[in-house]
């Protein structure tokens, strides 16, 4: 899609459709959709006054321009109060304007930069909502549905119009910025929606070598021989029910080469497919968990903008990538595994496997010398009874460190939620045989699935996110369309910038 930004005025241009917004109890409308309005007879008013135009984040209006204007057609989209207003707002606005315009096949429209007028966001900020809310509300995973490819309605181009010429510059600022996220979070959604079959351990190398050449990163991808010599027992064990050969796979953004401690590993949890392993999980829509590497996805597409953004921080992705399945020779509850730094680990469920995954991820990171760790994992079940699919879920270790995090997530606009970390949670998993257990039973299931992986921190800066409830949409929310959301691309990417600059 062409993305073009244009000085001029907006009720002029001959698009098949224009966007303009209105917030919610608004009677009269000002701006854009005022000079729409008066062009029209005060036909959006009349909506209003109607009861029928209100306003509600994500309303749209269709209204035909019989000629009385340039472009054919105007859409009205309501951004909700103006107090809950933010840039946020204006990616839903967007996604649903441009939904509901390719539903009905225009191809070509124009849209004011929603936000910068009376919303009170700065020009490039609004710019760049707009624009991720384009690219990411049209998202769509069909490449596998052969049968309606040749009548697929598309959007073509999006001019964003702006009447003041001085504010032109930061605006394309603005466009290119959102196009880099949001193609960026598009990366991971496909990785995360092509199924298991597809989407192996050995794929997910491909699509970080793949980001490697793109950005200049380096890469290295290890196997099971050099995983067996570095005594990653727990990872193994996770690996060797799959005749699927797993990888952990090592990207590395150099950004600050005078400081090697300057560091951060984003680690990602990368389960191919999660079967739950022999403690197998029920069949219904087990198909979802084809999106156990969600994490995984999410590192290796954040390494796409750092390596362009070139923070001055030295940023690696490390992904453990494999199946978790229940083959001949898979590992049984009551299995003992020994992981990279030594601990001993009692498998009471092998259903919690990314723990286990990450376990010697994060061992590996700090044989790396990493000293702040954020990892990011679809990590449990209980995460969804939480929070639901609105949050996800903080946990760790330094204040400081989760407070970056949390930080970065007003910024880009993905709800997050610190949960408390009391060491009485660590009772739960205390094991009869082995060092600790890799289940915490079933209360705060998220709190002790955290603290295992925290027991691997050795006193690195930790943060862990679990993306259980938002990796995946039931259905269309916000800049979310069905399936995978590429949660946490975007924030991790603001994160390393925000460190860079600290
Ligand atoms: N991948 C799942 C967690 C999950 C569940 C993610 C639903 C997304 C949607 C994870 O590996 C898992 O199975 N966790 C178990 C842990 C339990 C056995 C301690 C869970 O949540 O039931
Ligand atoms: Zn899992
Ligand atoms: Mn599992």
């Amino acid at each position: 899609m062409d993305i073009r930004v244009v000085a001029g005025d907006i009720t002029a241009r001959p698009a098949a459709a224009i966007i303009v917004n209105l917030f919610e109890g608004v009677a009269s409308p000002g701006g854009a959709a005022g000079a729409v309005d008066s062009a029209l007879g005060g036909a959006i008013a009349a909506l209003i006054a109607d009861g029928e135009t209100k306003g509600k984040l994500g309303e749209v209006t269709l209204l035909h321009t019989l000629g009385k204007m340039a472009p054919a057609r105007v859409v009205v989209v309501g951004l909700g109060k103006q107090e809950k207003f933010g840039a946020d707002a204006v990616r839903t606005a967007m996604a649903a304007a441009c939904r509901h315009l390719r539903g009905i096949s225009v191809e070509r429209i124009a849209t004011i930069v929603h936000g910068a007028g009376v919303g009170g966001l700065d020009a490039r900020q609004a710019a760049e909502a707009v624009t991720e809310g384009a690219l990411l509300g049209l998202y769509r995973f069909d490449k596998y549905k052969t049968s309606d490819a040749a009548t697929r309605k598309e959007i073509k181009e999006i001019e964003i119009v702006e009447a003041d010429a001085a504010k032109i510059g930061e605006i394309e600022a603005g466009v290119t910025h959102g196009r880099m996220l949001a193609e960026a979070t598009v990366f991971a959604r496909d990785m995360i929606n092509e199924p298991g079959n597809v989407m192996t351990p050995t794929r997910m190398a491909e699509r970080a070598l793949e980001v490697s050449r793109e950005a200049s990163l380096g890469l290295d991808v290890i196997e099971r021989p050099r995983m067996k010599e570095l005594g990653m027992g727990a990872f193994l064990g996770v690996a060797q029910g799959s005749v699927e050969p797993p990888k952990l796979i090592v990207l590395k953004y150099t950004g600050d080469p005078e400081n090697p401690t300057n560091n951060l590993g984003l680690l990602g949890k990368g389960i191919t497919f999660d079967s739950g392993g022999i403690s197998i999980k029920p069949s219904e829509n087990m198909g979802d968990m084809k999106g156990d590497m969600a994490g995984g996805a999410a590192v290796i597409s954040a390494m796409k903008v750092i390596g362009r953004l070139k923070p001055r921080i030295n940023v690696y992705a490390i992904v453990p990538a494999t199946e978790n399945m229940p083959g001949g020779r898979a590992q049984r509850p009551g299995d003992i595994v020994k992981t990279m730094n030594g601990k001993t680990i009692e498998i009471d469920n092998t259903d919690a496997e990314g723990r286990l995954v990450l376990a010697d991820a994060m061992a590996y990171a700090r044989s790396l010398g990493i000293e702040r760790i954020v990892d990011v994992a679809t990590l449990t079940g209980a995460m969804i009874i939480g929070l639901g699919k609105v949050c996800t879920g903080v946990f760790g270790n330094n204040q400081q460190l989760i407070d970056s995090v949390l930080e970065a997530g007003k910024q880009t606009g993905e709800r997050m939620w610190q949960l408390p970390m009391f060491d009485d949670y660590k009772d739960q998993y205390k094991s009869e045989w082995a060092d600790i257990k890799n289940t915490g039973g079933r209360p705060a299931g998220s709190i002790t699935g955290a603290h295992i992986i925290g027991e691997f921190a050795a006193g690195a800066a930790w943060a862990h996110l679990d993306i259980a409830g938002t990796s995946m949409a039931d259905g269309v929310t916000g800049t979310n369309v069905k399936g995978a959301t590429g949660v946490m691309v975007r924030s991790l990417a603001q994160l390393a910038v925000n460190l860079g600059r600290s």
